[in-house]
């Protein structure tokens, strides 16, 4: 592991191969040092991340994660797995023990919601309050679905044009995950937001079906959405995800068919504000990612 140099804040990345962190790790690249830890040096190798500043590890390693962290300012705290919920807490353990002032940690705007009681929405509640009873300066990032959740999709779209999705008119203002990944820098670089926590979203509400309709724009070829039911989601979910995962993300998607967060929605305007410019549209997100479509 390199030494820490002399400019700029001392940062460690969590999660540096995740949906925002991997684009968090390219920008601390200008004006900050960054150790971006990660827990399979190849995927990362293969995201492009600067090799000299990967670092591996894994959070079940407490040890580790003190070496990683020893002489960083901030650490950026990224878990997934909640039925692994001691993974924020050695995070944030080895990040007091060695002196680290500073943690941001990305989290989920269903916090907010006091009607979701689901199995995510509650670890990263929990979550949340390790990290206010951390004794580190705080700031949580809490984000809308990553519009690269839709990458899901593209195995069926390229081999036959279709996408299949529960709840296909549930809008979510999905957001950019580079949209993310350039506020979460800002955060961790900047003074000024401590004990603060943004809500991230994107600029605005849109179903399955109208994605859908927007990516069939963008690959100029005609798309087909159709609806699975709650039975054909689970199985999916269930192949890939242990059993209380796959009824999480269940109810997550019942919630989202109910009323909706329309405009006027918690935190509107939190994600501009932090970038100081518009929040990237689902259209140009999926023009950037069209070869993946394709
Ligand atoms: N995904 C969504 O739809 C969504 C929506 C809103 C909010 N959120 C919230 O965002 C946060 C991140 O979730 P996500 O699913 O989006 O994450 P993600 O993009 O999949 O990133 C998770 C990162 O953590 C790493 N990681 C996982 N377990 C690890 C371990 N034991 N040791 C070291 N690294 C480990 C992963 O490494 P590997 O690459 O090796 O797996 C990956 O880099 C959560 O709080 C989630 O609730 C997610």
């Amino acid at each position: 592991m390199k030494p820490w140099g002399d400019t700029g804040p001392r940062i460690v990345v969590t999660g540096a191969t995740g949906a925002v962190g991997r684009h968090l790790a390219r920008r601390l690249g200008a004006g900050a040092q960054a150790r971006l830890l990660v827990r399979d040096a190849e995927k990362a190798a293969r995201l492009g991340l600067p090799d000299d500043a990967v670092v591996t590890g894994d959070y079940q390693d407490r040890s580790r994660l003190e070496e990683v962290l020893a002489g960083a300012d901030a650490v950026f705290v990224v878990t997934a797995n909640p039925l692994r919920p001691a993974d924020d807490a050695n995070i944030l353990a080895a990040a007091r023990a060695r002196g680290v002032r500073r943690a941001v940690k990305l989290s989920w705007t269903a916090v907010a919601d006091p009607d979701a009681t689901d199995l995510i929405a509650r670890w990263n509640r929990d979550s949340e309050a390790l990290l206010h009873d951390s004794g580190l300066d705080w700031t949580v990032l809490r984000m809308r679905s990553p519009m690269s959740n839709t990458l899901a999709w593209a195995s069926a779209i390229r081999k036959e044009s279709v996408v299949r999705s529960f709840a296909g008119d549930a809008p979510t203002a999905c957001v950019d995950p580079r949209d993310v990944a350039e506020a979460a820098a800002r955060v961790l670089t900047e003074p000024g937001h401590e004990s603060r926590t943004y809500a991230l979203t994107g600029p605005e509400e849109l179903t399955p079906r109208e994605q859908t309709r927007q990516l069939a724009d963008v690959l100029r070829r005609p798309l087909r959405f159709e609806e699975l039911t709650a039975e054909q989601a689970l199985t999916r979910w269930r192949e890939r995800l242990p059993e209380p995962l796959a009824q999480a993300l269940l109810e997550v998607a019942e919630r989202r068919g109910g009323p909706g967060t329309g405009p006027g929605h918690d935190g509107e305007g939190d994600l501009e504000a932090l970038l100081g410019h518009a929040p990237t549209p689902y259209r140009q997100w999926a023009a950037d990612h069209a070869a993946h479509f394709c």
